[in-house]
């Protein structure tokens, strides 16, 4: 949040967002993983246009203007999704904020007028900082996309519309002449999984192992939201072998994607697969019908 307390208002980064919290009845805590009881594979999103709808049209973002002392809200931005950065409000009246759409945008204080945008080619959740630097003012902000909104929330991870996660620090000042490299493809590989495979029991002991284990990182019910591998893409969903290694070995363990070996068996791990390719046909199907 930022406060100018020359027009007494602060500002809000607000998120509109629901989750739903159904309770892991038969929960223990677990040496490895996500441990806040909740059970993840009961409110993953179904496989309905109507429902991933009514989801995302619920789920929005706001740069709020309040004036605490008459208790009214006075202005504000609207976002497309939640998960924009943090505020930075300057003595000149001006706002700074980055957001999920991969713009970092200067309002003014007064009505929230845009009055300047960077293409950051990422989405941008830090707060920016000012300073003074050989009698010169600066705006830096730590410019990058992470964090649970992209990795653990599915269909809604791009809500915004689909950024990458680019790390950099980008300073400005006025008459600035730097320039970005070009921006990174998104590389968003094909939705082409293998046949359906296994009983529905297995498929169904996969979507519990995967809320609990693999929801956080790799997205509920298996979306992706770009910053970790989307597994319905996976070319290792279709070779059962390496997704062992993967999963039980830890062969990317120095990428981040640790051993499951401690708390699932091969045989479990199996199932996570087969849930994963029933998933990606799934979304397969709804996509040919254009939802
Ligand atoms: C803490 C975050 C995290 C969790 C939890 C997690 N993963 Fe990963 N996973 C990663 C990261 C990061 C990578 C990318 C590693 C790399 O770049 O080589 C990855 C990669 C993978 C890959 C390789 C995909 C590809 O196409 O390159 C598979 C398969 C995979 N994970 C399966 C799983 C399964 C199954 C679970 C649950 C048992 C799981 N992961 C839980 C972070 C996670």
């Amino acid at each position: 949040m930022a406060y100018d307390p020359a027009q007494k208002l602060v500002f809000i980064p607000a998120q509109f967002a629901a989750f739903p919290y159904f309770p892991d009845k038969n929960w223990k805590p677990s040496p490895v993983g996500f441990n806040v009881g909740i059970d993840q594979a009961a409110g993953a999103m179904p496989a309905d246009a109507k429902v991933r709808a009514q989801a995302r049209a619920a789920t929005t973002g706001a740069i709020i203007a309040w004036d605490p002392v008459a208790q009214k809200e006075r202005w504000r931005v609207s976002f497309p999704g939640p998960w924009n950065g943090g505020l930075l409000a300057t003595g000149g009246g001006l706002l700074f904020q980055g957001n999920a759409k991969g713009t970092f945008a200067a309002y003014s204080i007064r009505d929230g007028k845009e009055l300047w945008s960077f293409p950051a080619q990422t989405g941008v959740v830090a707060a920016p900082v000012t300073f003074m630097a050989g009698g010169e003012q600066y705006v830096a902000v730590l410019a990058g996309w992470g964090g649970v909104w992209p990795l653990a929330t599915g269909i809604l991870a791009e809500k915004s519309g689909p950024v990458r996660n680019v790390s950099r620090l980008l300073v400005f000042k006025i008459g600035g002449k730097a320039s970005l490299p070009p921006a990174p493809a998104l590389n968003e590989l094909p939705l082409d999984p293998p046949a359906l495979a296994g009983t529905p029991a297995q498929v169904a002991e996969g979507a519990q192992h995967f809320g609990r284990y693999c929801n956080v990182c790799h997205g509920d019910a298996a979306i992706g939201g770009g910053v970790v591998p989307d597994l319905r893409r996976s070319g290792f969903l279709a070779d059962p072998k390496s997704w062992q290694m993967i999963v039980h070995d830890g062969a990317l363990k120095d990428n981040g994607m640790i051993a499951w070996s401690p708390v699932l068996t091969p045989a479990q791990i199996e199932t996570i697969r087969l849930y994963v390719i029933k998933r990606a046909n799934e979304d397969k199907a709804l996509a040919a019908q254009g939802g």
